[in-house]
């Protein structure tokens, strides 16, 4: 190896540590987050956050795939993705919440939100991903925080033991069933929603602002989604 690799081996390493520090920092900030978000409710809004850092492989890889120059500088600015956090919410209400909270943390810009929920991949993949940009030791790094049910997470897991970037090939029965699971899910959240929500009204303790300012409204929307739960307060 020239020495001039050598120094490009040693800026890689540095933009890893800076990213490093970068992800720790972003997990403190959600985990102080999630304290402040739970002290107001009656359940786990947050059930699980991890994260990973971008292998240097993977980093080199994608910059190729895209076309963009190959450094690390060219990769702090065109990948969203080196530093990638995700974060298990318990209902579909609770991943408004925390985009909320998201978008208030201490040295964090969003720069970019894809909605997947409200607009699924054609596979049928649902999450929220909020991409954004954390500096640290004066270095920008942009972040990708994914957000979903327990339920978009089965899924998108299982979904991605399969088949996801396998050289599989196309099989459309596969498709459509794997489709059919994401929909069964996606039904499964709406009504889990609502039976959280019916709970909520039947304890007292129903915090209809983060649904909506109007309670008569919030419980239609409950007896849309659980006919057979009509009137909790009977
Ligand atoms: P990548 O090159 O995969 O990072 O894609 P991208 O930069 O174009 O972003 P995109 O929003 O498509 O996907 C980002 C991430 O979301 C992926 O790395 C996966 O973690 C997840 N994801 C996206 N689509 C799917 C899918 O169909 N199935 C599963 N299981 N995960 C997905
Ligand atoms: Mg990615």
């Amino acid at each position: 190896m020239t020495d001039h690799n050598l120094w490009l081996a040693d800026d890689w390493l540095e933009l890893q540590r800076v990213c490093a520090g970068c992800q720790e920092h972003l997990t403190q900030e959600i985990l102080n987050m999630k304290y402040e978000i739970e002290r107001n409710r009656h359940h786990t809004v947050l059930r699980n956050i991890s994260g990973r850092l971008k292998t240097l492989d993977s980093i080199q890889n994608k910059l190729v795939r895209y076309g963009f120059e190959v450094s690390p500088q060219s990769a702090c600015a065109n990948l969203h993705d080196i530093v990638g956090i995700r974060i298990i919410c318990s209902y579909l209400k609770d991943i408004e919440d925390v985009v909320e909270a998201l978008s208030n943390l201490p040295k964090f810009e969003v720069t970019e939100i894809k909605d997947y929920i409200a607009h699924p991949k054609p596979s049928g993949y649902r999450s929220l991903h909020v991409i954004g940009i954390t500096t640290i030791e004066g270095i920008g790094i942009q972040c990708e925080i994914q957000l979903r049910t327990t339920a978009m997470d089965s899924w998108a897991a299982l979904e991605h033991q399969l088949r996801y970037k396998k050289e599989l090939p196309d099989s459309a029965f596969v498709n459509q069933e794997l489709l059919e699971c994401a929909t069964l899910l996606e039904q499964s959240d709406i009504k889990m929603q609502a039976i959280h929500d019916y709970i909520e009204i039947l304890n007292g303790w129903s915090r209809c602002d983060h649904i909506d300012e109007d309670q008569s409204s919030h419980q239609k929307w409950v007896s849309i989604h659980v006919p057979e739960l009509k009137d909790p307060k009977q």
